[in-house]
């Protein structure tokens, strides 16, 4: 067993097009331990999301093993996933996914409903995260009544809400201007700086140098660590 917080051995994935197999991942070894900032950088459409979708527990892959935290998930079914999925993984994307008739701090407070907590104890931990990104007084405001930085920062706090060690960010500042862009990446940073495991997939070499370690895909293999 690695003591890696991730470990991936020959990772592969393919989809089907039709009868036609295309192979993305083509074997993928990574380590990734505890606490580290990893970009993930590659050409479009060299299965950057992919690998973040199986990082994330969202798919599983073709063949190949993954632990997280020591335990092999090719063994856990889809409700021990996405327990697995909801105790340990945040996940950002690009296009925040935001519920738009409900307001940030409801939004935020979603994933903790599949919890035991109370919504008291849920509600009063999802205002402290949003004042933590700097939300305070955005709280009953509505997705289209915020900036595209601050719909980012509504995103971050829910993948932060139920604590998880793990953060997952796919091209996070893909939809924002460079200044916006920056604050962001100040603000995911930060979020490592508190222990967290961040990955990052990036197209920009600016937000690639924010983190401790880059990691490079082509031809669905890495060609560069
Ligand atoms: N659900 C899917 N079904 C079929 N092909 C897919 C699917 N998802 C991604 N692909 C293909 O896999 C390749 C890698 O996609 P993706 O992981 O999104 O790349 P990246 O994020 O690096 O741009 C692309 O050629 C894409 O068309
Ligand atoms: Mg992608």
């Amino acid at each position: 067993m690695s003591s890696a917080l991730i470990d991936l051995q020959r990772i592969t994935k393919s989809y089907r097009q039709g009868d036609l197999p295309i192979d993305v991942l083509k074997g993928i070894d990574l380590q990734i331990a505890a606490g580290e900032f990893v970009a993930l950088l590659g050409p479009s459409g060299s299965g950057k999301s992919t690998l973040m979708h199986i990082l994330g527990l969202l798919d599983r892959p073709t063949s190949g093993a993954y632990f997280l935290d020591g335990s092999d998930v090719a063994g856990l079914d889809d409700d021990q996933l996405s327990a697995l999925r909801n105790r340990k993984i945040g996940f950002v994307f690009q296009t925040f996914y935001l519920i738009p008739y409900l307001t940030a701090l409801e939004n935020v407070v979603l994933p903790g409903l599949y919890g035991q907590e109370s919504g008291a104890t849920i509600r009063r931990r999802a205002q402290e995260i949003l004042q933590q990104v700097g939300l305070s007084d955005r709280m009953d405001f509505r997705p289209s009544q915020l900036s595209g930085g601050q719909q980012q920062r509504v995103a971050i706090a829910r993948a932060l809400l139920n604590d998880p060690p793990v953060l997952l960010a796919d091209e996070p500042t893909g939809q924002l201007d460079s200044t916006t862009s920056q604050e962001i990446m100040e603000l995911i940073s930060q979020i490592n700086r508190q222990g967290r495991t961040v990955i990052l997939v990036t197209h920009d070499i600016a937000t690639a140098a924010c983190a401790q370690r880059r990691i490079e895909l082509n031809d669905g293999l890495v060609c560069r660590d």
